[in-house]
C-alpha cells in the first residue's frame, strides 16, 4: 500500500467553490453553449439541458467529489483504493488521460480566444463585415505560427498558475478571476438587453418549440451537461481530493451547479441579444463567436471596448478550466511518481503543448490530413468529449453504485455539523436512483449512439 505525502488542500469552502466553478465555466459555457442552443432550437433545448443537469449532472458531481474526498488521492489512486483492485485503478487512469488529451486541444481553441483578444485590443475588428469576418478567421486559424504560438502562450499562463499549487495557485487565482468574469459578463448582458431589438434574442431563448428537438439534440444536451460540469475526466475527483473531511459535499457542490447554469444562461442572453439585434443568424455553429460577434461589435457604439471585454471573459473562463484539466495528471505524478509540483507541472504542460500541436495545425498545414473527412482536431475532440467523457462518468457511477455500494458511499457524505439536503430521505432516494440507474442507462444510450448502433 502506497503511503501518500501530506496532501495539499483548499483553504476554505469559498475557495473550493471558486475553483470548481472556474473549472465548470469555460469554453463549454461561453463558446459551445450558445452555438449548440442556436443549432438546436433555443428554449426547448435549454429546458432539456436543465433537466439533465438536475437529473444526473448534480448527482454525478457529488459522486466524483465524494470519490476524491474519501480517497484523498489522484483519480488513479482513488479508483484503486475504493475499487480495491488495480483494475479499477486502470479505469481511473483512463479518466486522467482523457482530461490530459482534452487539455491539449482545449488550449488550441483557448489560444484562438487569446489571439482574438489581442486583435480586439489592436482594433482589428473595427471595419470587419459579413464577408471579411469568416475569411479573417480562416486566415488566422490556418496560420501555423498564429495557432501554435497562442496555444503555447496560453499554456505558459496556465502552467504559471499551476506552479503555485492548490491554495496559492488554483484557489487564489480562481477567487480573483471568477468575480471579474461575473462583472464583465453583467456589463455585456446589460449592453445586450438595452440594444434595439433585444427582445428577439430573448424570445429565441424562451421559445419552447419541442418539434425542433431531434434525437441528436437530446444527446447533445446530455453531453453538454457532462462537459460543462467537467465530469468524467478526473477533474472533479482531483478537486474533491483537496477537500477536507469536515466539508459538506452537496452543500459545496450545489452553488457550483447553480452558478454555472446561471452563467451559461447569462452568456446566452448576452450572445443572442447581440446577434439578433444585428439580424444575424444564430445557427452558424462553432464559428458563431469568431465570425458573428466581431461583425456585431464593429457596428456597435463602444464596440471595441466591448469586444475586448468579451474576449477577456472567454480567456479567463478558459484558463480556470484548462488548469483543472491538467491538475489530475499533475496530482498523479506527485502522488505516484513522487515528482515535485514544479516538475509535474512542467512535464504535464509540455506534454499538452506537444500533443496539441497537430490539433493546432489541423486548420492549416495538416488540413488535408484527414480520416473519414475529419481532421486530427475533429477526431481527437470527438472521441474524447463524446466517448471518453461519458465513459469516465460511467466508471465513477459504477464504482460508487456497484462496487462501493450507495449505502456505504452515503455514509461518507455525512458530516458532523447540520447536514444540508442529504439529511432528508428524499435526497438519498434521488441520489441513488440517479447514480445507480438513470445515469448509467443514459450514458449507455450516448455511447451506443456515438458508435452508430442506436
Ligand atoms: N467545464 C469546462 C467547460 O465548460 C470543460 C472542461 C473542464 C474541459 C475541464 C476540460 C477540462 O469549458
Amino acid at each position: 500500500m502506497k503511503l501518500y505525502k501530506q496532501r495539499e488542500s483548499w483553504n476554505s469552502r469559498i475557495g473550493f467553490i471558486s475553483a470548481a466553478l472556474g473549472s465548470a465555466v469555460g469554453l463549454g459555457s461561453i463558446w459551445r453553449f450558445p452555438y449548440v442552443v442556436g443549432q438546436n432550437g433555443g428554449g426547448a433545448f435549454i429546458l432539456l439541458y436543465l433537466i439533465f443537469l438536475a437529473l444526473i449532472g448534480f448527482p454525478i458531481l457529488i459522486t466524483e467529489i465524494l470519490i476524491g474526498r474519501t480517497a484523498q488521492s489522484s483519480p488513479y489512486g482513488a479508483f484503486r483504493t475504493i475499487g480495491k483492485s488495480k483494475y479499477w485503478g486502470y479505469l481511473g487512469k483512463v479518466t486522467i488521460i482523457t482530461g490530459f488529451i482534452i487539455s491539449s486541444f482545449y488550449s488550441v481553441i483557448a489560444g484562438w480566444m487569446l489571439g482574438y483578444l489581442i486583435e480586439a485590443i489592436k482594433g482589428s475588428f473595427s471595419s470587419i463585415d459579413g464577408n471579411s469576418a469568416l475569411s479573417y478567421f480562416n486566415s488566422l486559424s490556418s496560420s501555423s505560427i498564429w495557432s501554435v504560438g497562442y496555444h503555447f502562450l496560453f499554456l505558459v499562463i496556465c502552467a504559471s498558475i499551476l506552479f503555485f499549487g492548490v491554495r496559492k495557485g488554483i484557489e487564489a487565482k480562481s477567487k480573483i478571476m471568477m468575480p471579474l468574469l461575473m462583472i464583465v459578463l453583467l456589463i455585456l448582458v446589460v449592453k445586450g438587453l438595452t440594444l434595439p431589438s433585444s427582445s428577439k434574442g430573448l424570445k429565441f431563448m424562451l421559445s419552447l418549440n419541442f418539434k425542433d428537438i431531434t434525437p441528436a439534440g437530446v444527446l447533445i444536451a446530455l453531453g453538454q451537461a457532462f462537459f460543462t460540469l467537467s465530469l468524467g475526466q478526473g477533474t472533479m475527483i482531483t478537486y474533491g481530493s483537496y477537500l477536507s473531511k469536515g466539508e459538506d459535499i452537496p452543500k459545496s457542490c450545489f452553488p457550483v451547479v447553480l452558478l454555472n447554469t446561471l452563467i451559461s444562461i447569462l452568456v446566452g442572453i448576452a450572445v443572442f441579444t447581440i446577434v439578433f439585434s444585428a439580424d444575424l443568424n444564430a445557427n452558424s455553429g462553432p464559428t458563431l463567436i469568431f465570425e458573428t460577434l466581431p461583425i456585431v461589435f464593429s457596428k456597435m457604439a463602444f464596440g471595441r471596448l466591448l469586444s475586448i471585454l468579451f474576449f477577456i471573459l472567454v480567456v479567463i473562463a478558459a484558463i480556470t478550466s484548462e488548469i483543472s484539466a491538467l491538475e489530475p495528471v499533475i496530482s498523479y505524478f506527485i502522488d505516484e511518481k513522487d515528482y515535485s509540483r514544479h516538475k509535474a507541472t512542467i512535464i504535464a504542460s509540455t506534454g499538452a503543448f506537444l500533443i496539441g500541436i497537430p490539433s493546432a495545425l489541423s486548420f492549416g498545414l495538416l488540413k488535408n490530413f484527414t480520416i473519414f473527412k475529419s481532421n486530427f482536431f475533429d477526431i481527437i475532440s470527438f472521441f474524447s468529449v463524446n466517448v471518453f467523457v461519458p465513459l469516465g462518468a460511467l466508471f465513477a457511477c459504477l464504482l460508487v453504485a456497484y462496487r462501493w455500494k450507495i449505502k456505504k458511499a452515503f455514509e461518507h457524505l455525512k458530516v458532523k455539523d447540520i447536514a444540508f439536503i442529504h439529511s432528508k430521505p428524499i435526497f438519498s432516494v434521488y441520489f441513488k436512483i440517479s447514480v445507480k440507474y438513470i445515469a448509467s442507462v443514459l450514458i449507455l444510450f450516448i455511447l451506443l449512439n456515438v458508435l452508430g448502433i442506436f
